[in-house]
């Protein structure tokens, strides 16, 4: 597939995309994470440039190349992942939510390494919640008055339909798509299933490059026109 080819379905459109996991610091040296490879969210910034858009890919810890033409905004946790997001949501009118995003960071890092105290005892860890960025980026007037459409990813273990309809109601997207297991970090290829207001639909397995144009077109096809 060359560039030239591709319908020019997102021109004059800005997008916005998270990728990747975010790292959330205990320590200096040291930190919780989730696995992720970042490919899917890639491979989508390139398709969403390749149909012509503008595109930002807000990227956590990852060991891939950026995108010809993509601008691209390295973090590492979910709060510098949020507050990048809101820099550029405000002029997108895309947002493609498909970082794993921890869920939760210590509560407290430490400036300096913990050490072992030679007590035997590991340190206990607390944990909080995480911001949520789709949910917060999806609840945004820009969003709420349909300038700004918000797609969501949800990789489940099991129970796909129902956890990926319950998640679209909850995150307040208007499509929400799902990894179609088994589990895909890292994987080239990828099927995924479509959720939204009207029902669901699969797009079959294939590389993600071939996904992430056919993605790119679903979501070109429900903006408002221009
Ligand atoms: N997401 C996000 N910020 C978070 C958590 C999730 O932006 N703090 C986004 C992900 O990028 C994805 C979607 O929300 O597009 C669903 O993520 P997922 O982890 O499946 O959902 P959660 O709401 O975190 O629910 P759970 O992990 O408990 O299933
Ligand atoms: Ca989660």
């Amino acid at each position: 597939l060359v560039a030239f080819f591709v319908p020019k379905v997102l021109a004059n459109r800005r997008v916005l995309i998270t990728a990747g996991p975010t790292f959330e610091a205990m320590d200096p040296v040291r930190g919780i994470t989730n696995l992720s490879s970042g490919k899917m969210g890639f491979s989508i910034a390139r398709a969403a440039r390749e149909a012509g858009a503008d595109v930002t890919l807000v990227a956590g810890p990852v060991h891939l190349p950026t995108p010809r033409g993509v601008r691209r905004v390295d973090v590492q946790s979910a709060q510098e992942m949020l507050a990048a997001v809101e820099q550029h949501a405000q002029s997108a009118s895309v947002f493609i939510a498909t970082a794993a995003v921890a869920d939760w960071r210590p509560a407290t890092s430490s400036s300096q390494k913990i050490k072992k105290d030679g007590s035997g005892q590991p340190p206990v860890l607390g944990f909080v919640e995480n911001p949520d960025i789709l949910a917060t980026v999806a609840r945004s007037p820009h969003a709420l008055t349909g300038d700004l459409f918000c797609v969501g990813f949800a990789a489940e273990s099991h129970d796909l339909l129902a956890h990926a309809t319950a998640k679209r109601a909850r995150k307040g997207v208007p499509l929400l798509v799902g990894n179609i297991g088994p589990a895909t970090f890292g994987q080239d290829d990828n099927a995924l299933l479509l959720v939204d207001a009207q029902g669901h639909r699969e797009l079959p397995r294939a590389s993600k490059r071939t996904l992430a144009h056919q993605l790119v077109a679903e979501i070109a096809r429900r903006l408002p026109e221009q």
